[in-house]
């Protein structure tokens, strides 16, 4: 055999809650770039919530299956180039799924923009801080002085979009799980008030922290906070739909949000869902915007590194249970 190559094989779909048995820890050959690719190192493994999702079926990609290496976007530095436009040392951005190497057509390759430090790309820099950027400003549409609702909070996104709420003026209240996690909301993330959806009644609990409603909720959860918030609503006001990390790990719901759609029509709410794709031609402008607010201080990056390939696992189980503040990754090399 050549020089290896580690891999996580997604051995079985789960059809309850995922674990780390799941996966099964392989050793394949490390590949050869055919003419047009390019061999790639990774260097850091973004965990994100739509790995579970991606498990369901079909999203916005195509649905895994049992027996593939596991899909996953990284940052990798070229190794060996056959194709133009790319050399040994470029950090690219590319689903390399959970490997250590992989051979990539170049057209799966995304150049990064020259700003660090290195895990900042995965963070603030790339899909994280761009979705929780087009997401609230585009969606949200948030105005100062306005209350912006954000829930899976002390998260890679939702750190993020109420930092950005608050850089715009507005008085924010973060959803998160448990009363450590809330306790750091207010004290280190900048949020003015937390609501603990795990401590129940939460829609309660949102009224008291939002007496005259929420005018933008940003949704990254789904299920039954939707609806706690949904009832909150202010009239006009705007839900972003970014995820449903609720409905990702374990049984479907047993019913949808209730108040769909009467309260929409009754409140005249904007319910706009989004890809952070959908914003491709404006990523520079928007990059540039966030460097400002991260150079100035006004915003501070939350990134949740984790050292070792062998982790990759536990540190999806991990995020899914809500262990994580800011944006998690694994260190591969
Ligand atoms: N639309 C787009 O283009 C786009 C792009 C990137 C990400 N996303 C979405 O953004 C959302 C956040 O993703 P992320 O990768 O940044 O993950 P994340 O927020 O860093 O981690 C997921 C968090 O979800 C919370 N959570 C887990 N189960 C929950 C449940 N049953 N109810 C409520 N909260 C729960 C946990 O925090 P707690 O401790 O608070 O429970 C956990 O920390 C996801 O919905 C993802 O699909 C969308």
């Amino acid at each position: 055999m050549g020089q290896s190559n580690r891999q996580f094989i997604l051995d079985e779909i789960p059809q309850g809650t995922l674990t780390p048995a799941h996966f099964r820890l392989a050793e394949a050959e490390r590949p050869v770039p055919a003419d047009g690719e390019v061999l790639v190192r990774a260097r850091y493994i973004s965990l994100d919530a739509a790995n579970r999702a991606w498990m369901q079926g079909a999203t916005y990609r195509s649905a895994l299956s049992s027996g593939q290496v596991m899909a996953g976007g990284a940052l990798a530095e070229v190794v060996e180039s056959r194709a133009p436009g790319f050399a040994p040392g470029d950090i690219v951005f590319a689903d390399t799924g959970w490997q250590e190497y992989a051979a990539l057509k170049a057209g799966q390759l995304t150049a990064t923009p020259k700003m660090g430090p290195m895990p900042h790309l995965l963070s603030i820099y790339g899909v994280t801080g761009l979705t929780a950027y087009f997401g609230l400003l585009k969606c949200g549409r948030p105005k100062a002085g306005e209350t912006v609702v954000v829930s899976a909070a002390a998260g890679a996104v939702g750190s993020v979009v109420g930092q950005i709420a608050k850089i715009k003026g507005c008085r924010t209240v973060g959803i998160a799980g448990g009363a450590a996690k809330c306790a750091l909301l207010t004290r280190d993330l900048g949020y003015d008030a937390a609501v603990d959806y795990k401590a129940g009644n939460t829609r309660r609990a949102l009224r008291e922290a939002c007496p005259d409603g929420i005018d933008v909720y940003f949704d990254n959860v789904g299920g039954d906070v939707f609806e706690a918030c949904l009832f909150n609503m202010a009239n006009h006001g705007r839900i972003a739909c970014c995820g449903a990390v609720s409905s990702y790990d374990g049984a479907p719901p047993p019913h949808g949000p209730r108040g769909v759609p009467g309260l929409i029509v009754t409140r005249r709410l904007a319910v706009t869902g989004f890809i952070v794709m959908d914003f491709h031609n404006e990523w520079d402008a928007a990059l540039k915007e966030l460097q400002g607010w991260v150079e100035s201080g006004q915003l501070k990056v939350y990134e949740d590194v984790i050292d070792g390939f062998e982790n990759l696992p536990t540190a999806l189980v991990g995020l899914l249970a809500g262990e994580n503040i800011g944006k998690r990754m694994v260190k591969v090399s």
